[in-house]
């Protein structure tokens, strides 16, 4: 008989993690290319695939390769991409009026993605900053960024979305009202069918440094938007924004950044049950990508233990720029390499 030695631990948890199999039978989440939207950078030209140097192996892609691109992420089982324009300065005005156009990069990425591959998810970004002289989400008027004046032409954008055929409308310009005066908007238009996934609670972050690169706001930019994206000291507003956009219509909501707010995407999951989404923004892809290629982290397991995150903070999805690689890891993996 084998001497027994008291006390002896009545709970030995890593018996459930002795094996690949016994870890597999226990695991509570998982992550799929399901899970995943893919954001992309558009600009003009033909047949332009363009490096962003603060986001290694991210591009930005003419139309005719955004639509390639659909295909291979359809492939891949990514089921939505999201659309980002990089602007010229001559569609930069203090009217935004290229917003709206039927003809802007935006619209002409979702026709050409909807041609390509019916059954991809298009989201559209609603915010006028790609196209306003400034740089803001919405007009300035006196060195104040106004709030319903901008809903009207948030409004106007998003149709114009919605008729060139997105199904997700993505506010994320975090105006007062827009949520409820879009959805109505569209209803009103016969685009009943087209979901609105607001950024609810989006933070005045200095995570989004390489994204205003991609999309050539940085010089643009005068000022921050602290008088409209959310302080990262609060976490009960982050509450109040989702339940009011949850009133006013939205489909799903968002919180942005994502690793530093993963204590929000878990509070608004649990006050709610809505569906949550996360975006992995700029900056964090960028530093994760920094230090794989300095050899610093294991850029495939950081990666993955980042998106898995998500789901363990209660995401039903998230917004990452690793969508393709995160995807073809996935394909060849069942629990063995889990
Ligand atoms: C602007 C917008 C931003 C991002 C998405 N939409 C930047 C900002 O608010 O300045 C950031 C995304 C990222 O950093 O990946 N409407």
């Amino acid at each position: 008989m084998r001497p027994t030695q008291a006390p002896y631990p009545a709970t030995r948890l890593r018996r459930t993690r002795k094996s690949a199999a016994t870890r597999a039978l226990v695991r509570e989440n998982y992550l799929s290319a399901g899970d995943l939207i893919w954001p992309v950078f558009v600009r003009q030209g033909d047949g332009v695939e363009e490096p962003i140097p603060s986001m290694p192996g991210v591009l930005r892609r003419s139309v005719d390769k955004i639509a390639e691109a659909a295909r291979e992420a359809a492939d891949l089982g990514i089921p939505a991409m999201c659309i980002f324009p990089y602007t010229e300065a001559a569609d930069r005005t203090e009217d935004c009026a290229e917003a709206w156009s039927a003809q802007n990069l935006s619209n002409r990425a979702t026709r050409a993605i909807k041609a390509a591959v019916p059954d991809m998810v298009v989201m559209t970004d609603v915010a006028l900053d790609p196209y306003n002289i400034n740089g803001h989400d919405g007009f300035v008027e006196n060195g104040e960024i106004v709030n319903d004046r901008t809903v009207e032409a948030l409004v106007k954008m998003a149709v114009a979305q919605a008729e060139a055929g997105a199904d997700i409308i993505g506010p994320s310009d975090m105006m007062d009202g827009r949520i409820g005066a879009i959805r109505a908007a569209l209803e009103a238009g016969s685009h009943d069918k087209v979901s609105i996934l607001s950024y609810s609670a989006k933070y005045a972050s200095g995570f989004y440094g390489p994204f205003r690169d991609a999309v050539g706001a940085s010089g643009a930019l005068t000022g921050d938007k602290k008088t409209y994206q959310m302080d990262p000291a609060n976490s009960d507003e982050a509450l109040r924004l989702v339940e009011r956009d949850l009133s006013e219509g939205a489909d799903m909501v968002m919180v942005k950044p994502g690793m530093p707010y993963l204590d929000i995407c878990r509070r608004v999951k649990d006050a709610f049950g809505a569906p949550t989404f996360a975006y992995q923004v700029s900056g964090e892809y960028a530093m994760l990508q920094a230090a794989a290629q300095n050899g610093w982290l294991d850029g495939d397991k950081v990666m993955m233990e980042s998106l898995m995150a998500f789901k363990r903070a209660g995401c039903d999805g998230v917004l990452t720029y690793f969508a393709p690689a995160a995807a073809k890891l996935l394909a060849g993996s069942d629990w063995r390499s889990a």
